[in-house]
């Protein structure tokens, strides 16, 4: 049975998350409950700072990517040993630095910053904003300029490696709609423009190349890619970059057919890469980021639902109905993701039936997973999502109205509520009239 590092069954045979008992913590908070294991979090965070501090000594830096799970306590448990964080919109960095968060370790993603956004980056001093398009470089620079200041910028590059992941969170090549291209000269173009700009200062490169990529060429190909770009940039421009980020996308375990790799020998296989194309290309080893999220916090979280009914449609399919389903989870809605449930208090009994388990909002494709595989299952028991710290919470929505769920952290066994549940209240609280 699959269960990941952060899961174990108890005495009373109860699923337990970091050694809290997921039906006690159910019966005190409701359901739909979102539980995420602290102690791991923090421990990855560890583990990618340390493998990357032996891959690179102190030149480098590891970014949590915030939208993967954003609140003010996350950044609490990643300010740890250097660590930034990268956001991709005002509403994150208002939460990192409303969680006292240093601005100066805030990298500014998106690819359509508004002016008020970057009015705002500017005002609390980030470290620097990863430029998008050609729009976005001049307005970065105008408004540095009135506020006679000088941004640091990088650029964001489509290094026009195709990872093996879904069309959806697939972001290197060409044709998507995040960064410019080295194919058809973009990037050199605006880089060279960049240079002629009096309020902006140009320090690294980054590129993203999608997101749950298992298979570690496609990291080693962008990393080869965007060294030949640094070195080419030398030659003609006579412009030394010092900075490179290679972003984020590293899989995680979904199910039991997902196999990562571990943390250094992910981070050993593209800087190995970097190290042998810098000497290939005679440049300087650049000061390297990464920007992991889903590795973070996904494998840290489960999600615990009722069950409210079990529908049998007779040679069909099973449905069993849980309270929440994609306000609180849309990634099977948006790319048809897979994950492994079980039932928290009896997590070890067979799962001898093949059932499609539904949310309760108004759309047939609200779905958890489709032919799951679960114990014969009951109305009024619990069941638990797995995996679903990433990209859960942070996507959530109030789609038919239904309030958000509250947020529970477990340290050693111990809860502490991080986010509180959404009321009726706190629905109409914007409504005017
Ligand atoms: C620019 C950038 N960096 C980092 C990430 C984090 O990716 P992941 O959560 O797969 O590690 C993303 C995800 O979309 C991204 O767009």
């Amino acid at each position: 049975m699959f269960i990941s590092e952060s899961l174990s069954v108890n005495e009373n045979g109860h699923l337990a998350i970091a050694s809290a008992d997921v039906v006690d913590l159910a019966k005190k908070y409701g359901t739909p409950l979102y539980i995420m294991d602290e102690d791991r979090i923090s421990g990855i965070c560890r583990e990618y700072v340390d493998a990357m501090r032996k891959c690179c000594g102190e030149n480098f830096m590891v970014h949590y990517a915030s939208k993967a799970f954003c609140t003010k306590y996350i950044y609490k448990i990643i300010d740890i040993d250097g660590m930034g964080a990268d956001v991709v919109s005002g509403g994150e960095l208002f939460t990192a630095i409303s969680a006292g968060f240093p601005a100066g370790k805030v990298s500014f993603h998106g690819n359509n910053k508004t002016s008020d956004e970057i009015e705002y980056a500017l005002s609390v001093g980030v470290r620097e904003f990863i430029v998008d398009n050609r729009e976005e470089l001049h307005l970065i620079n105008r408004i540095a300029k009135e506020k006679e200041t000088v941004a640091n910028i990088s650029f964001r590059i489509k290094p026009g490696v195709d990872a093996h992941t879904h069309d959806f969170i697939k972001t290197g090549q060409i044709d998507s709609k995040f960064g410019v291209a080295l194919e058809n000269n973009e990037a050199f173009d605006m880089i060279s423009e960049a240079l002629e700009l009096s309020n902006v200062k140009l320090v690294g490169l980054h590129c993203h190349i999608g997101s749950q990529i298992f298979e570690s060429e496609p990291f080693a190909e962008a990393a080869r890619v965007m060294i030949g770009f640094i070195a080419k940039i030398k030659n003609e421009l006579g412009v030394k970059i010092c900075e490179l980020n290679l972003g984020g996308g590293f899989g995680i375990r979904y199910t039991e057919n997902d196999d990562p790799k571990n943390i250094f020998e992910t981070v050993k296989n593209f800087t190995d890469v970097v190290k042998s194309e810098c000497r290939k290309n005679n440049i300087d080893f650049p000061f390297l980021s990464i920007e992991p999220g889903r590795s973070v916090v996904a494998e840290s979280g489960i999600t615990v639902y009722t069950v409210g009914s079990v529908k049998e449609i007779r040679d069909i399919r099973t449905y069993v109905s849980i309270d929440g389903g994609m306000t609180d989870n849309p990634r099977y809605a948006l790319y048809g993701a897979e994950y492994t449930v079980l039932l928290p208090e009896r997590p070890l009994d067979k799962k001898t039936e093949t059932v499609t388990v539904a949310g309760r909002n108004c759309e047939s494709g609200d779905l958890i997973g489709v032919d799951l595989k679960l114990p014969k299952v009951k109305a009024g028991e619990l069941l638990a999502v797995l995996t679903t710290g990433a990209y859960n919470y942070s996507m959530a929505s109030n789609y038919n109205r239904v309030p958000r769920p509250p947020v529970v952290m477990v340290s050693k066994g111990k809860d502490k509520l991080i986010v509180r549940r959404e009321t009726y209240e706190d629905l109409i609280k914007n409504d005017l009239v």
